[in-house]
């Protein structure tokens, strides 16, 4: 796996350290607020393990798959609830924990849904930021890094299903998917 990256972005301490502020600052401006956090499948889900574990306040966790990639390193710009959520977001501030936004409209969908069923408030954390690719007016409520346009791998986020076990997040070299 090592090999197949050509430079690495934020090693574990980088990220951890990212992580653990972002915690603390939701901690803050969550305090008697109760939120369901809602991981973005699969991307997300060491971020937001690690995430919740740095946040403070009473909180719930639900989970959601929405598919766009595929095998591809290209939105196909077509999102589909794969898994839908288990408890109803009426009524709810809800907290969205996203890995990575690229050109937004998987985000965009998913607040528009979660609107459409009347959550209360939802804010979007996002680790990752690729502005450069951004085709919706969408920004993250609490952002970790802004990258570069190049597809990463690592923490949680994969090409092809692999690399996700990477404790840090670091630039695939471009023939691992050229051919
Ligand atoms: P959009 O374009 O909808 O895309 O904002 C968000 C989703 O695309 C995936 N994505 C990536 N996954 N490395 C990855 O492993 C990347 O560089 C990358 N850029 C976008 C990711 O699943 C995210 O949820
Ligand atoms: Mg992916």
């Amino acid at each position: 796996m090592q090999n197949d990256i050509l430079e690495v972005l934020y090693s574990e301490q980088d990220i951890q350290e990212k992580v653990k502020e972002m915690g603390e600052l939701l901690s803050r401006d969550f305090e008697g607020r109760n939120p369901l956090v809602i991981c973005v499948l699969k991307g997300a889900f060491i971020f937001m393990s690690d995430l919740v574990k740095r946040m403070t306040v009473p909180l719930e966790i639900d989970f959601m798959a929405v598919s766009s990639y595929g095998q591809s390193t290209k939105s196909s710009g077509v999102v589909k609830i794969v898994k839908d959520l288990d408890v109803p977001v009426e009524g709810r501030h809800i907290l969205i924990v996203e890995d990575i936004i690229d050109s937004g409209l998987t985000l965009s969908y998913l607040i528009d849904v979660l609107e459409r069923r009347n959550a209360l408030s939802i804010t979007v954390a996002a680790l990752f930021d690729k502005p450069a690719r951004r085709t919706t007016d969408l920004e993250a409520d609490y952002k970790g890094f802004s990258i570069p346009d190049a597809f990463v791998v690592g923490y949680g986020l994969d090409y092809a299903e692999k690399y996700r076990n990477l404790p840090y997040v670091g630039i695939l070299k471009p023939e691992v998917y050229s051919h």
